[in-house]
Formats: structure tokens, sequence, C-alpha cells
């Protein structure tokens, strides 16, 4: 009888794989840069990044490549760290992290600390009952924060669409900091609503539990900004205080959705002592700032209608089953 293949905890060939990209020791590799004690910081956000374990899905709402292009683009600018928003792999089983960890080896030139978000994908299940046993041993712990260039960065992980109360606690600790304040979450709170979603299903866009109470603690400690992914699309939302910044064009496919800002980007982030300038890069060339001004997104529109939806991907159907 073959040796049954435990799914839940990786080989001993795909830990060394992961070894180097645990959060642990890219930590301490961006403890030891000079920036470190600065007070400024700059860094990259990357946003979901796997490809679909559809083919269709892939053929129709994908291009081939994203992840490796994009990573390839990062390093071309001078950020002190790079984050990953979660949806590194379609499901969390040990092939996917391993090709996974393939493609990161073959894109990362060695230079910049990488760290990761977990996201729902990278659990044992995308969606449902699902645990994140295999994401725990490869990266370690799934909340975590750390400090550079004054700024405190929080990890917090809400890829089981909720936040607990447990969460929130130990949020609102490390969040007590004269620092300047950053969360990476890879859901939005969906509350935020304006974001994801089909239809009337708002709630497939963002996580649930424990999200009215996640913005009152990010907006009583002052938190400059809460970048997250989730939704494969780019958007900007003021809240409580506290800016939102969906980016999650990292490379995954680009389903319809009731965001209307679809594309493959990632953002450059220079924080100092006059404040946050973000860059958008999209895949096509175009860079663009992420204005001051308050933005407040209107009640929930859909850009499309789902007649004009199911023409456009028919035709790119057509066009994938004659290839
Ligand atoms: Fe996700």
């Amino acid at each position: 009888m073959p040796p049954h293949r435990d799914r839940s905890s990786p080989s001993e060939e795909l830990r060394r794989a992961a070894s180097r990209w645990r959060t642990e020791r890219q930590l301490k590799r961006l403890s030891r840069l000079p920036s470190a004690g600065a007070d400024s910081v700059t860094f990259a956000v990357l946003g979901d990044v796997e490809p679909s374990r559809f083919w269709i899905y892939r053929k129709l709402f994908n291009e081939e490549g994203v992840f490796r292009r994009q990573m390839e683009a990062i390093q071309g600018h001078r950020v002190n760290f790079i984050v990953q928003l979660g949806d590194m792999v379609s499901k969390g089983e040990p092939h996917r992290y391993e090709a996974f960890f393939r493609d990161l080896k073959r894109a990362w030139k060695g230079g910049r600390p990488y760290l990761t978000v977990i996201g729902n994908h990278d659990r044992s299940r995308p969606n449902g009952r699902s645990h994140s046993n295999m994401y725990r041993s490869l990266f370690g712990r799934p909340n975590y924060f750390f400090d550079h260039g004054r700024t405190r960065f929080v990890v917090l992980d809400s890829s089981a669409k909720r936040v607990t109360p447990a969460q929130l606690r130990w949020l609102d600790l490390v969040l007590s900091t004269p620092l300047r304040k950053i969360v990476f979450t890879h859901m939005p709170p969906v509350h935020l609503g304006l974001w994801g979603g089909v239809g009337k299903v708002h709630a497939l866009g963002g996580f649930v539990g424990g999200a009215r109470e996640f913005s009152d603690v990010v907006s009583a400690n002052g938190v400059s900004r809460v970048y997250m992914g989730h939704v494969h699309a780019f958007g900007v939302q003021d809240h409580g205080g506290v800016r939102y910044v969906l980016t999650g064009g990292g490379g995954s496919a680009l389903f319809p959705s009731g965001a209307t800002d679809r594309f493959h980007h990632f953002l450059t982030v220079e924080i100092g002592p006059r404040g946050i300038r973000e860059r958008v890069h999209a895949l096509d060339g175009r860079v663009f700032h992420i204005p001051s001004a308050p933005v407040i997104l209107p009640v929930h529109e859909h850009a499309h209608s789902w007649g004009a939806v199911a023409r456009h991907y028919g035709r790119r159907l057509v066009r994938a089953l004659r290839d």
C-alpha cells in the first residue's frame, strides 16, 4: 500500500523550500536594514496572486505569468520590503505551495524581505470549514507585527472570514503605540460593502464576524491605512477616519464583481515625516498617485449589466475553446 500523504502537514522537501520565506526569518533580515531606525520607510504591496484552480477561470478572467512579471517589476523599485496580501495559492495543498515557492524563487532576485498575509485560499479549503495548518507550518503565526521606520505594521488574519474577539483584543494592544500605524489583512470588513459580492450578495467580498469591531479598533487607534486584497480590484475608501486601500490585483483572475477598477497592479508606498505617498503601478505600465483627498464611495452600484457581462465573457469563452 502506498504511504498515506498527510495533506495538512508539509513534507521535509517543502519545509526546506519554504524555510527562507518564514516570517521570522524575513523579519530578522528586515530588522538589520539601515532603514529600521530611520524616519521613513518604503514598501510594496502585492495583492492576490493565485491564478485559479480552474482552467476556465484562467482562460476567461486571467493571463499567464502576472505574479512573476509584477514581482520582477517591484524589484526595480527602491523598497525596504514587500508584503503579499494572501491567496498565494489556489488551495492550501502541498503541491500548490511547492509550485508557488518555485515561482517565487524564480521571480525574487534575493533582495527585499518578503512578508505574507494569510488568505482564505491559503487554508485547507478556500470556503467553508477549513484550517490554516499548512500556512502555519510553512510561514509561522498568521497574526504578527513589526516596527520599521518609526511605523508599526500589523498583519491580521481574516482568512476564515472573521476576526475573533481574541484577535481584536490583541490588535487593540499592539496598536497602542505612538508610532504611525499600518494594518494588512486579506479581506475587507464586510460593511465597506462596496467592493466584492455579486448582485445583492455583498458578503462575498469581505469578512463578517468582528467586522464593525475591527473598524472601531483601527479608528480608535488612529491607524493610517488598512491594506486589503481578496477582491481582485483596486479601490480606496475613507471610513471612520481610516483610509482603506483595496489592492487585490496581484495576479489572480479578474472576476466580474461589484468593484469597477479591476486591473492587475501593485502599490509602492513611502511613509515619512511629510506623510504617506502611494503609487499604483498597473501591469500595462500606467502609474498614478492615490490622491490624499477623502474618498467616500457612493451607494453600491454595478458598473455593468449582467447581459453585458454575459456577452463579454461569452466571446472570451468562444475564443478560449477555439485556441
Ligand atoms: Fe481571498
